[in-house]
């Protein structure tokens, strides 16, 4: 079966084609980051426009990577309802909705985090479930308990700002431009983790709940007593230290989480599992106690449709699709929905 998947839930519009839930035929991502960057963030209005003029582009593009013709398709999935304080879902939801009538083809609705966890089933075929989930994008940081294919529990969420989001904002705080992550994770190499010792909120509670609004606090608390010119040389080692911070936190609770659920895999997704620290940091505490790591390679870390196409087989295999005149744009009924 021939699924064409899609997602524009931020700023990235993202087709393609995946076979029986787990061959990557084509990835289209068409990132707008040139645009947003100069506002210093994701603008949504600009980022729904944008969508528009990509996405049949986009989708001819994955079609054509994959060689195939629209009349190849069995049927469609869109990410839906899942990123908050965005629109842009409504331009893939309504494309999806449109394709599925005229092609007579049946559509899935997807949960965008869900989509982020499929992209690494999608690359590693060894890798099934029951695992443990640390997702973390610009707009979640969810502990998830990933039972089995669509039996999730969320064990643990941020009570205020997403892993992604804190990684942006202090990098605007350092003057760098969105997205900020990547930024941070490249100045870091050249950075000292040690030289400033930022707050790891709620490291030491046991729970599995985060806490990153402090954090970001205490690097605007150093660099508002800073100088520009002092700021800019110290950049990295601020950089290093507060990525440190977060990787710290999301690594213990982590690897907690795992231990204390006899979990023996773990899985790392999202567009902060692209970065290096995290990664190496999750798999050098994974192997001390015996956990298998998985992350997908940095492509289907961020926004991608890969996984959504991939998560729409087995959704469709399991509940058959949505009508498409009444799929809702957002769709909160979901697991991952906290
Ligand atoms: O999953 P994603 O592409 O979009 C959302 O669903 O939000 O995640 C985007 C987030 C942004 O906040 C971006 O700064 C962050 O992922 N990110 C990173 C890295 N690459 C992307 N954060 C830290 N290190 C990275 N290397
Ligand atoms: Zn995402």
């Amino acid at each position: 079966m021939f699924i064409l998947g899609l997602d524009t839930s931020a700023d990235e519009t993202c087709a393609s084609v995946v076979e029986n839930g787990r061959t990557l035929l084509s990835n289209i991502i068409s990132s707008q980051v040139d645009i947003h960057s100069q506002y210093g963030g994701i603008v949504p209005e600009i980022a729904s426009r944008e969508h528009l003029k990509r996405i049949i582009p986009s989708i001819q593009l994955s079609l054509e990577q994959a060689g195939l013709h629209l009349d190849h398709i069995d049927f469609l999935a869109t990410g839906c309802g899942s990123v908050p304080g965005m629109m842009g879902e409504v331009v893939s939801v309504f494309t999806a909705k449109m394709l599925s009538y005229v092609l007579d083809v049946d559509l899935v609705g997807v949960n965008h985090m869900e989509g982020h966890i499929y992209a690494a089933l999608l690359e590693y075929p060894s890798l099934d479930f029951p695992f443990l989930v640390l997702a973390v994008s610009g707009g979640h940081t969810l502990l998830v308990d990933a039972e089995d294919c669509g039996s999730y529990t969320v064990i643990g969420s941020t009570r205020d700002d997403a892993a992604g989001e804190t990684f942006d904002k202090v990098a605007r705080l350092l003057g760098l431009s969105y997205p900020g992550g990547p930024k941070i994770d490249k100045l870091s190499r050249q950075g000292d983790p040690t030289v400033f010792s930022f707050p790891r909120p709620m490291i030491d509670q046991q729970n599995y709940e985060f806490s990153f609004a402090g954090l970001k606090t205490s690097v605007l608390n150093l660099v508002r007593n800073m100088e520009a010119v002092e700021i800019a040389e110290q950049r990295s080692d601020i950089a290093a230290s507060f990525q440190q911070a977060v990787v710290d936190v999301l690594v213990k609770k982590t690897i907690k989480a795992a231990s204390k659920l006899r979990r023996e895999t773990i899985v790392l997704v999202g567009g902060v599992a692209a970065n290096s620290q995290l990664r190496s940091a999750l798999d050098r505490q994974g192997a001390k106690c015996n956990k298998q790591v998985f992350y997908p390679s940095i492509s289907l870390c961020t926004d991608n449709a890969a996984g959504i196409a991939s998560c729409g087989y087995y959704q469709y295999k399991r509940e058959g699709g949505s009508d498409p005149l009444e799929l809702p744009v957002f769709k909160r009924n979901h697991p991952l929905v906290v």
